[in-house]
């Protein structure tokens, strides 16, 4: 069939929005017209690589919300009409899969990032019978349909809205899994987070949930800071790096029971994990690149790193869970969502990267 698709054909250049071929899909695969699309870094991180890192022309977008239209033989957890959400995709066999830890699949960028199935073919064909990367974390969603690897597909409630959904699929999920799945933040603790975007904001919502009776926010933007603290923030922090660690051991008395690191940026990574306790553990989802650096003697005190790839969630579980507590009124992830039409893809970045909006949700 023919469709309209984000195609990004250089690094650095803009997305193009053309009319794609898209295959049927295969017995493992779901076919699903879109509705939305949530705009992660993870889309854009082309930007931030040098031009001979670029993998060729792709359909990124991997917070994909809309209704299934068709299934592989094979698939039988969702059927046409279905809302659903579009998360990653993973192996199902690797010692990490047979732990319930998909994120963490031995062979995650094989099923994510390999642009097409983990075989090597591609669904997308362009008007030159080219073919155009696919399977973008199982699903490339930045297109009016889409055919994505079952496992991608988690199925949501008819009665929910679907469509400000999508970024479940990534985002929002990592933020809040590190705080449940990862850190197990706890009634009464102490929490930092450095970075007030769409994961850090979904973080200190999901530590409200949990009840920390402290929780720090650290960023530049001051409109993010004040939106932390509409979130459940209970302290802000800006400025110069070096004096973060200091100021949460200040705040948190003996330092704090966990930390989340959600900008990759190494001064604040360390400073997150300076202003632990002897016994608290940091997360770092924030993606950096190059060396950070921790004092020898502090790490065989006891504190604890703890990656974290897209919270450690289960989304067939998880998605699910985060859906149900938003309609709740518990977690109003929403509130961070900015809709862009389709076809305004390049300004939806634009708005992302100015900090002006948190989360771009493309609507088709
Ligand atoms: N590990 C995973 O599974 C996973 C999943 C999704 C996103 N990510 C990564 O997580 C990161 C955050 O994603 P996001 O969508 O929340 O991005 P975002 O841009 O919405 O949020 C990042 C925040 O960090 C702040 N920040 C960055 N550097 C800073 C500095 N030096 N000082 C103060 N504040 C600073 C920014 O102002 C911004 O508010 C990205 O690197 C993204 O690629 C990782
Ligand atoms: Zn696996
Ligand atoms: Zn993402």
């Amino acid at each position: 069939m023919e469709i309209t698709a984000a195609v990004l054909r250089d690094g650095h250049g803009p997305f193009c929005v053309e009319t794609l071929k898209l295959a049927e899909p295969n017995a493992d695969e779901v076919l699903v017209k879109m509705l939305a699309a949530g705009m992660c870094h993870t889309d854009l991180l082309a930007r931030e690589l040098p031009p001979e890192f670029f993998a060729g022309p792709t359909v990124y977008g991997h917070e994909g919300a809309g209704v299934v239209e068709a299934v592989g033989d094979n698939v039988s957890h969702v059927s046409p009409g279905d809302n659903v959400v579009l998360s990653f995709s993973s192996c199902r066999s690797c010692p990490a899969c047979h732990a319930d830890r998909p994120a963490s699949c031995f062979d995650f960028a094989l099923h994510n990032m390999a642009g097409g199935r983990p075989d090597g073919t591609s669904v997308f064909t362009d008007a030159s019978g080219a073919s155009v990367g696919s399977h973008f974390f199982g699903q490339s969603s930045f297109a009016s349909h889409t055919v994505a690897a079952s496992d991608s597909v988690v199925k949501i409630e008819q009665s929910l809205d679907v469509s400000k959904l999508g970024p479940l699929g990534c985002g929002i999920q990592t933020g809040a899994g590190t705080v449940f799945n990862i850190l197990d933040v706890q009634p009464g603790s102490s929490f930092v987070v450095a970075g007030a975007g769409a994961l850090g904001l979904a973080a200190v919502m999901a530590a409200k949930v949990r009840g920390a009776s402290t929780i720090v926010a650290i960023d530049r933007h001051q409109n993010r800071l004040e939106l932390a603290k509409q979130f459940g923030a209970t302290e802000v922090l800006s400025g110069d790096p070096a004096t973060f660690a200091p100021s949460i051991v200040e705040i948190t008395g003996r330092g704090a029971d966990t930390a989340f690191d959600t900008t990759g940026n190494a001064a604040l990574v360390r400073a997150c994990y300076e202003g632990l306790n002897n016994i608290g553990v940091l997360s770092m989802a924030g993606v950096g690149f190059g060396d950070v650096t921790f004092d020898f003697l502090s790490m065989v005190g006891g504190k604890k790193i703890a990656g974290s790839m897209e919270g450690d969630a289960v989304p067939a579980t998880f998605i699910p869970y985060l859906a149900q507590l938003n309609a709740d009124g518990q977690f109003p992830f929403d509130e961070l969502i900015t809709e862009f039409p389709f076809d305004e893809i390049n300004e939806a970045e634009a708005a992302s990267a100015s900090g002006e909006v948190i989360k771009p949700v493309l609507v088709f």
